[in-house]
């Protein structure tokens, strides 16, 4: 919580069962992310909301024509969510799909007058990302987990990045039209792991102000910049704890073209992956 809650600005809904529920400054929704007090450090799954009530049943049928294990999670049992399914890919990502999400009040006296926005900004921190924006999660088989993403998920690539000999390094996916909702990128690990977590700035000078809140923290900071792929701005800082890694994210681009061509870069393309500044941040967590 000192990481999550107090440097990077996310606000505490509630807490049950040695689980704290937290979601950023301008989300409705119960929770965008959950700490759950265990030995070890890791990632318990991703959570992915269906369009409509309906498709959650409908996915449960569709994994499980694809040979997927599927589980159900009742209503309640995650606090805020309704009925999900639960599942792994081929290398052993967790997600979950679910629909139904609370939409809580804040405490009266945190809740902002504009009906649009959650929480009443505060001084105390002076950053409070608004809401969730990305994940990037790594993987040996990036080809065939991006191609599943879009034939079973249903979700489109935005643009992808190939190393000179031709093989994939990276494949950015988007389900919303936004930028990117999953980055996929390749890792020679048999396993699955998961990089980072990325919530939205207001604009390009909270990140300067998250590096400088960062540091006044003595929490590590991976990198302030801009990315050459999907053109967002960055920030990345580290939970020395655990290892969790929060991107500041700002910028980018909407793809609202039905008939959009995934951008094709190739590692010769440019002298970086990054535009601008630089991310070194190589450490995984395990699911
Ligand atoms: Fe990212």
């Amino acid at each position: 919580m000192t990481f999550f809650h107090d440097a990077i600005g996310l606000e505490e809904v509630t807490r049950e069962g040695g689980t704290v529920y937290l979601r950023a400054a301008d989300e409705f929704e119960h929770h965008s992310l959950t700490l759950t007090e265990t030995d070890s450090a890791g990632v318990d799954h991703i959570g992915w909301q269906t369009r409509k009530p309906e498709q959650v049943a409908e996915y449960a049928d569709l994994l499980t024509d694809h040979g997927v294990d599927i589980t159900w999670v009742d209503d309640g049992e995650e606090l805020g969510q309704g009925d999900a399914i639960r599942f792994q890919t081929e290398n052993g990502h967790q997600f979950e799909i679910y629909y139904e999400m609370e939409k809580p009040d804040p405490p009266e006296e945190r809740r902002s007058r504009l009906k649009n926005r959650v929480y009443t900004p505060t001084k105390t921190n002076p950053i409070a990302p608004q809401h969730i924006d990305h994940v990037q999660i790594w993987e040996p088989d990036i080809v065939e987990l991006s191609e599943w993403l879009q034939d079973v998920l249903g979700l489109e690539v935005i643009e992808y990045y190939n190393l000179e000999d031709g093989s994939r390094w990276g494949t950015w996916l988007s389900a919303s039209g936004f930028k990117i909702d999953v980055a996929v990128i390749h890792d020679d690990a048999e396993t699955a792991t998961f990089n980072h977590t990325a919530y939205t700035v207001d604009n390009s000078n909270d990140l300067f102000d998250a590096y400088d809140a960062m540091k006044e923290r003595e929490i590590p900071v991976d990198g302030l910049g801009q990315h050459s792929i999907s053109r967002g701005k960055f920030c990345y800082a580290r939970d020395p704890l655990t290892g969790h890694r929060i991107e500041f994210s700002d910028s980018g681009y909407f793809v609202l073209d039905p008939d959009w061509e995934p951008i094709a870069w190739n590692e010769t393309d440019l002298e970086d992956r990054q535009w601008m500044g630089g991310f070194d941040g190589l450490e995984t967590v395990d699911y």
